[in-house]
């Protein structure tokens, strides 16, 4: 089953504790957090004390989105803080495969994430040791943008990418960016496995109702 992974984003943080809380009662799988620091996007966003308190808020897994540049100075605060996934982007590291094994190390799943405009390719020597790959589809650094449809084919290229490989134990498939209940199963036909939501989640009214729209969307 396809995991839905709401992004507190698009919450109201003044009630975070019980907005984390409703997406793990309305069926969420993962918690989605995303971390901006006003450099390698233009938004700044959560740090590592907002991430430990929504671990004391849910069971669910916390996925940490870290769009911040030199991502290797803040791994082992985020690890610290509870995150069960820590993606750190292609884009923001020189180093990337020494991040993701910084990650490992700090016993966290380690996630890579490529921005809209970059290729698939550009991962290919690090998908193997991966435990999750965010495809942005769409430029990151702000909730309620629009889908770019490309990312259809990146999915579809990444999901190649793995076959061909042959890699031993896959990464999650996660896309991030503009995904609603009417553009949800293009993205899991395309190979996500995972999509995280944050406005279509926090702006629908009903999160239950949302949950519930998606699956049968997706027909599961
Ligand atoms: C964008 C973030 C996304 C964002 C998604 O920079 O990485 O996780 O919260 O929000 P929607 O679903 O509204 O595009
Ligand atoms: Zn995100």
């Amino acid at each position: 089953m396809t995991k839905i992974a709401p992004s507190i984003l698009s919450a109201d943080f003044l009630r975070l504790g019980e907005e984390v809380k409703a997406a793990e009662e309305a069926g969420a799988d993962l918690i989605h957090i995303d971390v901006m620091d006003g450099r390698f996007v233009p938004n700044i966003t959560i740090g590592p004390l907002v991430v430990a308190a929504a671990k004391r808020a849910t069971n669910l897994p916390l996925d940490v989105h870290l769009m911040i540049i030199e991502p290797e100075k803040y791994i082992d605060d985020f690890a610290r803080a509870g995150a069960d996934y820590l993606t750190v982007h292609e884009e923001a590291t020189v180093h990337l495969q020494r991040a993701v094994q910084q990650i490992k190390e700090a016993g966290v799943k380690a996630g890579v994430s490529i921005n809209p405009a970059t290729p698939v390719s550009a991962i290919e020597d690090i998908v193997a040791d991966v435990d999750l790959v965010l495809v942005m589809s769409v430029n990151p650094g702000f909730g309620g943008q629009a889908f770019i449809p490309h990312a259809l084919k990146k999915l579809r290229q990444l999901k190649a990418l793995i076959k061909t490989k042959g890699v031993q134990s896959p990464p999650l498939i996660m896309v991030d960016g503009g995904i609603t209940p009417d553009n949800a199963r293009d993205a899991v036909e395309a190979g996500a496995e995972a999509l995280v939501m944050g406005s279509a989640f926090y702006g629908s009214g009903d999160y239950k109702a949302l949950v519930k729209k998606v699956r049968e969307n997706l027909g599961e």
